[in-house]
């Protein structure tokens, strides 16, 4: 089925109900998006209603749609609310997937060059506490994952096939489901990294066929900071040992002992933040409500007109490669370091970002890149915009040159 442009009228619907976009020129949603009205308006009067009615009050009043929150991410990610829980942010969901594996010495651990800080510095610490071992697969000449590669590094002591699929400093993007398919024949356990995916990209953990997945809310799903989800596969539950266990995580307690709960909230904790929870909530309904499917298609559409723009400007050099490309938009302007034109953008309401080589170290190092302009488009975001951009890019090309 053809998926259906998002029309020029139903950009400018979603601009109206997005504040920020009146404000500036939005292209750093890689960092965090501008949310929708609802989101914060949401937020605001959750909070204010608890300082009223009480927090414990306004939960109950509440209860039906908090706990809403897991079906809605089932089904943006296609899957049962049970495999859902709620952390803070990418990282802890990471975290909780990635240190609950009952790793052994000499285990093996199979990585891309593109994974973020916070997975290679799990790697780095479960080498010193578990001894694992870590292999990089390299993408190739082109920018793309060397599925052949993967195939070769595995070996009977593979344990674990961790990836990143959208980086955080590049446009390229791996391919998680040519990956799954290699994972699953092996019988590896697979754990990926989505945080820069979900809400931009279809995500669909059954086609994928991964057995976690990690997600933050703050960016393409344009949900409150301070929101993240983690995906658990039904079969693996018993799999992930928990290091902290709060009442909530568990059906039942005695003073002998305790029993998990049945799905996936056993990797939550009791308190949480319920009016964040609650933008979070409204925050996927918005995007389910547009279709991942038109949100990608649109971003694709002005990520491309946005690198074919900059490819055109003399002193820029877009450096992302691979057949598949994303949103995320990463370039260096001849003569100025990637945090002054951050700067002089800034100066004329328009953000972008410095993508810092820790953050893909890998990839950054491989390419010797110290830092990149980052400018990460949304499907809010307009053609004027991005002609805007260049324009202003070229104008500060011309200041060096004169
Ligand atoms: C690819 C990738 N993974 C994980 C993270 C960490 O996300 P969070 O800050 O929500 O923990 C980021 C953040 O930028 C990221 O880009």
């Amino acid at each position: 089925m053809q998926t259906k442009l998002i029309s020029d009228q139903e950009v400018q619907q979603y601009r109206a109900e997005t504040k920020g976009t009146k404000e500036r020129i939005h292209f750093n949603n890689a960092g965090s998006s501008l949310p929708p009205d609802v989101v914060v308006d949401t937020v605001i009067s959750y909070l204010k209603e608890e300082a009223i009615y009480g927090g414990y009050e306004t939960e109950a009043k509440y209860s039906q749609q908090l706990n809403n929150t897991h079906s809605l991410i089932a089904r943006l990610i296609n899957t049962d609310e049970g495999e859902i829980a709620l952390v803070e942010n990418a990282s802890s969901a990471w975290g909780i997937a990635f240190n609950g594996i009952d790793f052994k010495p000499g285990d093996g651990v199979i990585i891309s060059e593109m994974e973020y800080v916070t997975n290679l510095i799990g790697y780095l610490n479960a080498e010193k506490t578990h001894g694992i071992k870590t292999k990089i697969v390299y993408n190739d000449e082109h920018g793309n994952f060397d599925l052949q590669g993967l195939k070769n590094a595995i070996t009977a002591k593979t344990k674990l096939i961790a990836v990143t699929h959208i980086a955080s400093t590049t446009g390229g993007m791996i391919p998680v489901v040519e990956i799954g398919k290699i994972a699953r024949k092996y019988n590896i356990l697979y754990l990926v990294d989505a945080c820069q995916s979900v809400g931009q990209v279809p995500v669909d953990v059954k086609e994928i066929d991964c057995d976690m997945l990690s997600v933050t809310g703050r960016k393409y799903l344009r949900a409150p900071r301070g929101t993240g989800f983690l995906y658990v596969r039904k079969q693996i539950l018993d799999k992930i040992k928990l290091s902290f266990i709060d009442g909530f995580a568990v059906k039942s307690v005695s003073l002998d002992e305790f029993k998990l709960k049945d799905d996936a909230r056993r990797f939550e904790l009791y308190e949480k933040n319920r009016a964040i929870t609650l933008g979070l909530s409204k925050a996927v309904e918005y995007a389910l409500n547009i279709g991942i499917d038109r949100i990608w298609q649109r971003i694709q559409q002005l990520a491309t007109l946005m690198r074919r723009q900059l490819n055109h400007i003399d002193g820029i050099t877009v450096h992302d490669i691979g057949d598949q490309q994303c949103g995320i938009v990463t370039f260096s302007v001849s003569g100025f370091e990637a945090p002054a034109i951050k700067a002089k953008l800034a100066e004329k309401q328009i953000n972008v970002s410095v993508g810092q080589a820790h953050s893909t170290l890998i990839f950054m190092n491989k390419h010797h890149l110290t830092s990149v302009v980052r400018a990460s488009v949304h499907y809010y975001n307009t053609e004027e915009e991005i002609l805007l951009l260049c324009n202003e890019l070229g104008l500060l090309l011309k200041t060096v040159i004169a």
